[in-house]
């Protein structure tokens, strides 16, 4: 194994492609099929299979669970051949198991790999977040701050009224009190069932998505790869972890989190530069779903680097039998 420093992002990025095309592609034939688990098993067993094959020495650092609720791809798990860097791996091989199985837009499947140390390790467990897209001044928006203040904020330095501003909400009970004040505010909310990781990415690019900011909690892992997403597009997260009780607050002392007030930066969440990539399984804003032809299926890719900014969209087609 050679050190961290020796991690090739530009060599190794085309193998990641590989990795989330691999698990996209996986659940062709289970899109739309009313079966979260099934998806779900397919794009794991295609991701690790992909995995193993890449020249790394791999840690499993966001995955399926604790070793002993997942048997594949858990946290700690190693991967690649063990013959390359030294990395660390988050991945979701697929974000978004309820949106394949009812066929419904913004299914991804999702992973990002940095040197040795360099993301958070998230227990599963809630996270407060908060994302803006690029070219704002840090800490124009912030966890301590109300939604409608927020809104406010963010339409001040955008020059624009809270009524142009569009808010992107996990629609879930505990976010109602949220969404009311929201809406008190004028701003338009676009609500999702499920699929944060794409929640977030969406504020990234709001002229393609029409959305400014994302706020509510979601998964800590998610917030992770979020955060990896948005250190190569550009924009900002904040995400403060949520406890329930003393499992989850166990949970996170095992990571080796010691503040559990913390608010954590992008890149608090991911310290160096990552590699990520994400392959559309159902179609959305930012790539398109597979694609299904005779004798033929298609997977569009979003690839990026951290280091320089680089976003790639690739299109793959192969012949199925
Ligand atoms: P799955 O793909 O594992 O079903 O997760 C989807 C998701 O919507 C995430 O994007 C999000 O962070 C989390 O679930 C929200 O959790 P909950 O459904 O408990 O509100």
């Amino acid at each position: 194994m050679t050190k961290a420093a020796d991690f090739n992002d530009r060599s190794l990025s085309l193998g990641l492609a590989r990795v989330s095309e691999a698990a996209a592609i996986a659940c062709t034939p289970l899109i739309g099929r009313g079966d979260e688990k099934a998806a779900d098993q397919a794009a794991v067993d295609a991701m690790r299979t992909q995995l193993n094959k890449l020249d790394i020495a791999g840690v499993v650092v966001i995955g399926e669970g604790e070793r002993d609720e997942a048997p594949m791809l858990y946290i700690g798990e190693e991967v690649g051949t063990g013959t390359g860097p030294g990395v660390d791996i988050a991945l979701d091989p697929l974000e978004g198991t309820t949106l394949t199985a009812k066929d419904m837009p913004n299914a991804l499947a999702v992973i990002a790999m940095g040197p040795r140390g360099s993301m958070l390790h998230a227990p599963d467990v809630y996270m407060d977040k908060l994302a803006i897209g690029p070219g704002y001044a840090e800490g124009v928006v912030t966890l301590d701050m109300s939604p409608s203040e927020r809104v406010a904020a963010l339409a001040a330095v955008k020059g624009c009224s809270a009524r142009d501003i569009t808010v992107c909400v996990l629609e879930r009970p505990r976010h109602e009190d949220m969404i009311a004040e929201l809406r008190s505010t004028g701003a338009a909310i676009r609500l999702i069932t499920d699929g944060d990781v794409a929640g977030v990415m969406h504020c990234a690019e709001p002229d393609v998505t029409g959305i400014d900011m994302y706020m509510g909690s979601g998964g800590a892992p998610e917030g992770v790869l979020a955060a990896a997403a948005l250190k190569c597009m550009g924009g900002q997260i904040l995400g403060r972890l949520l406890f329930r009780n003393d499992d989850e607050r166990g949970r996170a002392a095992k990571a080796g989190i010691t503040d559990f007030d913390r608010v954590y930066t992008r890149d608090d969440l991911v310290t160096e530069d990552v590699i990520f990539a994400a392959t559309g399984v159902t179609d959305g804003s930012l790539v398109h779903g597979i694609k299904r032809e005779v004798g033929y299926v298609t997977a569009e890719t979003i690839l990026m680097r951290s280091k320089t900014g680089s976003v790639r969209r690739m299109i793959y087609r192969n012949p199925v039998s």
